[in-house]
């Protein structure tokens, strides 16, 4: 092997950075984009940005009581969780979680969703054992996150429109999921009712609101984790498919005027007009399992970070010979789609040492390319691509935001019934974004970079952007599916013991 020119070497590895820039201009068109795919979903049904319609008309403010079942499917693991809502903007929660078997994730319905029965069995049996013997006839009611495009045409009833995140199931596409699960708890004899479907972006937006009731109620519920997708308040005349002739819709409260809308914006621009578009990008794309779909989370999210970072890296040795010592072993794991997991990123970006010793140490854990043997200038070199696609994830970010906040007029003090002097700084409103996901939480400086773009965005600027509370919503899809639950018991006269 040809001695590494070092300098070469930072030189490639920089220039390959550049094609990860995502400039002022790009988040602007990014923006206009947005807003156009928003109003195409909202008129339209079947478009790739579905802007789906939940069923669920009004945010919490806090005083929701009662105790309910939670389940999680959504990304590697299976959740199951009791929440208790105090009433009081807290709560309580008991958990157990169980990884999904990767075979099972490309397996059959009837295969995956008794496997999720299973668990809900064990586990009532170990934590609400006495709540069946105290109350035998009353069912547990059970809020359903179901983190994958459904079209959803009831609070417990949405048919599954595609899968995500490495899922593929062929058989339960077009079927009601919330049916799938209850056929297989009933056929284990458990009293335990799915009252209701959420997705973990609603879930992250009502548990926000729960925990953290404003004047204003929270606005967005966003997940930057294994994929990443949003949800909002919109308000009901503007989803017109839903009042369209011919509409199939089911029966919700139109008292608030409001609908949250799950937007999927993980779809978001599938046909390319303005995302960037680099050839690691569609190098991932060709491997994965859904070619063409998805193709902004796939430019974000904790399940595709991890293999840009693979296939840049694989540029760079080819071009300028990185890991000039690795052996057949390591050079075999670079070679293997999906060897390298987004949590290396994270570590990476946040090892400020002089001597990259935890860079190298991450490397060897995951490459298996002995830390000893990798150089100063390639572990730099390694750090110089991390950084760039985790800085392109954040600043893409701040695309659905930025718009999301223009679209619902929050970027101006809503109109007043007669003319009153213009709000100070001080007393405009508070624009709250409840956040969860690996990526968010984990990446150093996620939100820093996210906010710099935000502040690009004309319509928003430094004030604006100064605004925008963010905080991250823990256990977002347990107490928001319970929260959801409750609502929709609440509706059928089920008061929860
Ligand atoms: C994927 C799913 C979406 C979910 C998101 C975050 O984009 O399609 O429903 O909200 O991942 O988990």
């Amino acid at each position: 092997m040809a001695p590494v020119d070092s300098k070469a070497l930072i030189a490639k590895a920089e220039a390959i950075a550049r094609e990860f820039e995502y400039t002022a201009e790009d988040v602007r068109k990014g923006v206009k984009e947005f807003l156009r795919e928003m109003d195409l979903g909202l008129q339209n049904d079947g478009q790739p940005m579905t802007m789906i319609p939940t069923y669920v008309t009004s945010v919490p403010n806090g005083t929701e009581k009662g105790v309910y079942l939670a389940v999680d499917l959504g990304g590697t693991n299976f959740r199951v969780c009791s929440v208790s809502l105090k009433g009081n903007s807290t709560f309580t929660l008991t958990q157990a979680k169980a990884a999904i078997p990767k075979e099972m994730m490309t397996s059959d319905s009837h295969t995956l969703f008794s496997f999720l029965a299973q668990q809900v069995k064990a586990f009532v049996e170990e934590h609400h054992a006495d709540h069946f013997e105290e109350f035998p006839d009353h069912h547990l009611q059970l809020g359903f996150t179901f983190s994958f495009p459904v079209d959803q045409r009831a609070v417990n009833k949405g048919y599954l429109i595609r899968w995500t995140k490495g899922f593929d199931i062929k058989d339960a596409i077009g079927k009601d999921v919330c049916e799938l699960l209850q056929k297989e708890i009933d056929a284990l004899g458990l009293p335990v009712t799915v009252a209701a479907l959420v997705n973990d972006t609603v879930g992250t937006l009502m548990a926000r609101s729960y925990t953290s009731p404003g004047k204003t109620g929270t606005l967005l519920g966003a997940i930057f984790g294994t994929g990443t997708n949003g949800a909002y308040v919109e308000k009901l005349s503007k989803i017109t498919k839903m009042t369209k002739p011919g509409a199939n819709i089911g029966e919700y409260d139109k008292s608030t005027g409001e609908m949250v809308v799950n937007t999927e914006w993980g779809s978001f621009d599938n046909e390319l007009r303005v995302l960037p578009n680099t050839p690691y990008d569609q190098e991932l794309d060709k491997m994965s399992v859904n070619p063409g779909i998805q193709m902004f989370e796939k430019r974000i999210s904790g399940m595709f970070l991890g293999e840009i970072l693979r296939n840049s890296l694989l540029a760079l040795k080819d071009s300028a010979g990185l890991f000039a010592k690795a052996d057949i072993a390591a050079d075999a794991f670079l070679h293997t789609p999906w060897s390298v997991d987004t949590s290396a990123l994270s570590f990476i970006e946040a090892d400020n040492s002089e001597d990259l010793a935890r860079t190298k140490q991450v490397l060897e854990a995951q490459l298996h390319v002995p830390a000893a043997d990798i150089s100063i200038e390639e572990a730099r070199a390694v750090k110089i691509l991390a950084h760039a696609i985790g800085r392109r994830s954040a600043r893409l970010s701040a695309v659905p935001i930025a718009a999301i906040i223009i679209a619902t007029g929050k970027v101006q003090p809503p109109p007043q019934p007669r003319p009153v002097a213009a709000k100070t700084d001080e007393e405009l409103e508070v624009i709250d974004i409840g956040v969860d996901g690996s990526v968010v939480e984990h990446y150093p400086g996620f939100e820093k970079l996210l906010r710099e773009a935000l502040r690009e965005v004309e319509e928003l600027g430094e004030k604006n952007e100064k605004r925008i509370r963010m905080g991250v919503a823990k256990d977002g899809s347990g107490v928001g599916a319970a929260l959801i639950a409750q609502v929709a018991a609440k509706m059928k006269g089920i008061e929860n013991k």
